[in-house]
């Protein structure tokens, strides 16, 4: 990592977005645009990694030079500005984390999507305390998949990630390892996470809104990419607090969703569109070997016209809930095309992996969740219990399949996502389930009036103790007690 000193100051004045102050900067990590980089945008951080069988990960507070003036106070991992190293796994090795919290206050660090003991889960029970090291260590039993870890402090969750804590996991494994598909990290093979935040005058990250004004694609705004003309891969990441993004590309172009949550699809599944609500990971496929050396296409949000509802279709460009990026079209990532490498992809790959899913027909139980709030400016709960540390709101029984249905209210869209496990969407009460989201999964947007159901095999970890959680992935509505906790007992 470079030092802050060195970083460059820009002039934004790129993208079709609502960007129209202040100027930014380059990054001072490292630099995935080889080129000389286009006016107003700059070179899209790629994170570090880290591998092996013992990792460490520390927390502290850094800053980051995101825009002219003053540099913006974050939270970063391993002395990095924003966000954390990209742990890579392997499928069947045993790792063992030693996670050190050099905050001034509590933090816990969880394995979004991980399937590993409740006691390991760095959910809001395994506090690390100021000075403290926590070290977990549990067998990757994933598939090959891209999944994240993020701070979990019940109430602290929206405070901590709005810093910037976080990061990847990408695990490997040998049905992925034997597939035709981009897997240079960094090169043609992209972990994209996308937030947006909104800064007070002294450039410090505003805690008074759930949606930013300005995008950061992996922690950078006006972000630019030079990808070679082949097959590119995209891991990409919904890390905001509560806007779901209706990814694409401004020439309506068909791009290939080849990964879900938990891993891998069966096959790849063409799409224009996608939605991406807060915790959802999908992995794309993205066809540049037609384009011309130098031609370059933007990744967008189409979020104008989105309904209330949709999180970030609001009209309101100031407030709690309101944003520049609101109700609008917006950049996300311009990529800007260069020679191809020497071994690229330059075929889609028929088929992926095999992959049997549980179906309605497998679940022995079935459980209902209901989305519930006490009338206007109250917070979100299910059934009408908001979180508490004290209360196990569910018990399954290992290896059981359960048919798990979230039942919406009629406020607001949710982002439901469960702990342990990775499941199959069964069904949507508006309409039939997607194609591109009939792959393993461990989180869902759930639309105002709308019941999707999923079912789940709890297996590998019981604990008459140690309970996993769920509850709605808007950081703000997680924070405000839509969460519950269960135990898998044997
Ligand atoms: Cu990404 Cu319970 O969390
Ligand atoms: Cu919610």
């Amino acid at each position: 990592m470079l030092g802050l000193g060195s970083a460059l100051l820009l002039t934004a004045c790129g993208g079709s977005g609502k960007d129209t102050d202040g100027g930014v900067t380059a990054d001072a990590g490292t630099d995935a645009d080889a080129g000389g980089g286009t006016p107003g945008f700059n070179p899209l951080w790629i994170p570090p990694t880290l591998s092996g069988a013992d990792l460490a990960l520390s927390l502290a507070p850094s800053s980051k030079q995101l825009r002219a003036g003053a540099a913006t106070p974050t939270y970063a991992y391993n002395g990095g500005e924003l966000w954390g190293p990209t742990l890579l796994l392997t499928k069947g090795e045993t790792v063992r984390i030693d996670v050190t919290n050099h905050l001034t206050e509590d933090t816990t660090t969880h394995w979004h999507g991980v399937h590993l003991p409740a006691g390991m889960d760095g959910g809001p029970h395994q506090v690390i305390a100021p000075g403290a090291t926590w070290s977990p260590s549990f067998e990757v039993k994933n598939n090959a998949g891209t999944y994240w870890y993020h701070p979990h402090l019940h109430m602290t969750t929206m405070a901590q990630l709005n810093l910037g804590a976080g990061g990847f996991i990408i695990v490997r494994d040998a049905a992925e390892a034997a597939l035709p598909l981009p897997r240079t990290y960094g090169v043609d093979d992209l972990p994209l996470v996308l937030t947006s935040r909104r800064f007070n005058a002294d450039n410090s990250i505003s805690t008074a809104t759930i949606y930013g004004d300005y995008l950061l694609a992996n922690g950078t705004p006006n972000a630019e990419v030079a990808l070679p003309a082949q097959f590119v891969r995209l891991r990409i990441l919904n890390a905001e607090i509560e806007r779901a993004y209706d990814l694409g590309f401004a020439d309506g172009r068909t791009f290939h969703v080849i990964g879900t949550d938990g891993g891998l699809l069966s096959a790849p599944v063409a799409v224009t569109r996608l939605l991406m609500a807060p915790g959802e990971r999908y992995e794309l496929l993205v066809d540049l070997t037609a384009e011309a050396i130098g031609a370059s296409l933007t990744l967008q949000s189409f979020n104008r016209g989105q309904p209330f509802g949709f999180p970030g279709g609001e009209t309101a460009t100031s407030g709690e809930f309101g944003s520049l990026l609101n109700n609008t079209t917006f950049d996300v990532l311009r990529i800007n095309v260069a020679a191809a490498t020497t071994d690229g992809i330059t075929a889609l790959p028929a088929t992926l992996v095999a992959n049997t899913y549980w179906t309605a027909a497998d679940a022995t139980n079935a459980r209902t969740l209901n989305i519930t709030d006490m009338g206007p400016g109250t917070p979100f709960t299910f059934d009408g219990v908001g979180f508490d540390h004290a209360t196990i709101n569910q018990t399954v029984t290992l290896n059981a399949i359960e048919q798990w249905t979230v039942a919406n209210g009629r406020i607001f869209g949710h982002s439901f996502h469960i702990h342990d496990v990775q499941f199959a969407i069964v069904s949507r009460s508006t309409g039939p389930v997607p194609e591109h989201e009939r792959g393993w999964k461990d989180t869902f947007f759930v639309r105002i009036g709308e019941s999707v159901s999923f079912v789940a095999r709890f297996d590998d970890y019981a604990s008459p103790t140690d309970a996993f959680m769920y509850h709605c992935h808007m950081a703000n509505h997680e924070d405000g007690g839509l969460m519950g906790q269960f135990l898998v007992v044997a």
